[in-house]
């Protein structure tokens, strides 16, 4: 049997935007619930795939956080992690950046260790077992108070080595990203790259505050820039990737239907947009699934789709793999759309 997965447009990619925990496919999810004597308030997988009708984030961010309960040893986050690898690897994945959130875990009594030991036995094999190189990015949620971020900061030094950057995810509406400034100062102090969700469900002015006062170096989401034609202008002139989610945007009904999704206007302004899958497992699909979304339902040609491949590997944390980077970007430009 052909898997949807198999079949997905395999043109060479980095997926910069992606939570680790949001690639939870209902029958991980149930298998690891046995192994771990978790009992869910779901039937079956059928039951639990009808609970995935979002009326926005927040009602999305309850399902979430709910299912992350059967996730409690280093195996459970291995178990995920090499899942998602396959994936993405079978759509044409070459490089992930992936999030996890380490607060939803913790305040669960699962330690920072168990999550980044055992994305880790994962994410270090995964070119050899995958073909994909990984980089790892810890997410501080917003809805929590900005003392948790720092203690949260804290916690993670002893894995510095593995861990490149910090991002900021969850509830985004009445959480402005300036609430963060302390944590991304000390963030950049020890050598982290910055990120951070903006101008999902939260307005423009979130994502000029990302960038002047936590000084990110790409926007994740950033849709609701298109409301401020002066932002747009910014955003163009000095080069801010966007990490744009379009199948997720059509769930959380940030957009209402695909077809009215900015993207074609954001690339025609001249926006260094990038297509990814966000949380996979809730959303209807993987970074292959997006291409073929946009190519579809929004008619983007070979160009445009060869563009979006383009710049997830120039937005990129690979600095200090800029070979391995130049090899990438001479697959896309030799990608043969068919
Ligand atoms: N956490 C997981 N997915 C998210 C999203 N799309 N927005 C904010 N926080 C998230
Ligand atoms: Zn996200």
């Amino acid at each position: 049997m052909i898997s949807p997965y198999d079949i997905s447009m395999p043109v060479p990619k980095a997926e910069l935007h992606l939570h680790i925990e949001g690639t939870l496919e209902p029958e991980l999810a149930f298998a690891l619930a046995a192994r771990n004597g978790v009992e869910l308030p779901y039937a079956d997988t059928d039951a639990l795939r009808e609970a995935y009708r979002f009326q926005d984030l927040q009602s999305f961010l309850n399902l979430y956080y709910e299912l992350m309960a059967v996730l409690r040893t280093e195996r459970d986050f291995e178990d995920l992690a090499d899942a998602y690898l396959a994936r993405a690897a079978a759509q044409g994945v070459r490089h992930v950046e992936i999030f996890f959130d380490p607060q939803a875990h913790i305040a669960r009594g699962v330690g920072m260790d168990t999550v980044v030991e055992g994305l880790w036995r994962a994410l270090g094999r995964s070119r050899e077992t995958h073909g994909v190189s990984t980089r790892l990015i810890m997410c501080f949620l917003r809805d929590e108070s900005a003392g948790s971020a720092l203690a949260t900061l804290d916690a993670a030094k002893p894995y510095l080595d593995r861990i490149t950057g910090v991002g900021l995810d969850s509830a985004e509406v009445g959480h402005p990203p300036a609430k963060f400034r302390e944590v991304y100062e000390a963030a950049a102090a020890l050598g982290l790259r910055r990120v951070a969700h903006a101008g999902e469900e939260g307005p423009p002015e979130y994502i000029t505050e990302a960038l002047d006062v936590l000084g990110v170096e790409r926007i994740d989401h950033g849709l609701r820039c298109v409301e401020d034609p002066a932002l747009v202008e910014r955003l163009v002139r000095e080069r801010v990737p966007l990490t744009l989610c379009p199948l997720s945007n059509v769930r959380l009904r940030t957009v209402d239907v695909l077809a009215g999704h900015p993207l074609p206007a954001m690339l025609d302004a001249g926006l260094m947009c990038t297509v990814n899958s966000d949380d996979p497992a809730y959303f209807g699909g993987y970074a292959g699934d997006n291409f073929d979304a946009v190519r579809d339902v929004l008619g983007l040609g070979a160009e445009r789709l060869r563009e979006l491949a383009r710049n997830s590997f120039l937005a990129s944390f690979l600095e200090d793999e800029e070979e391995l980077r130049a090899r990438y970007l001479s697959e896309v430009e030799a990608y043969d759309f068919g």
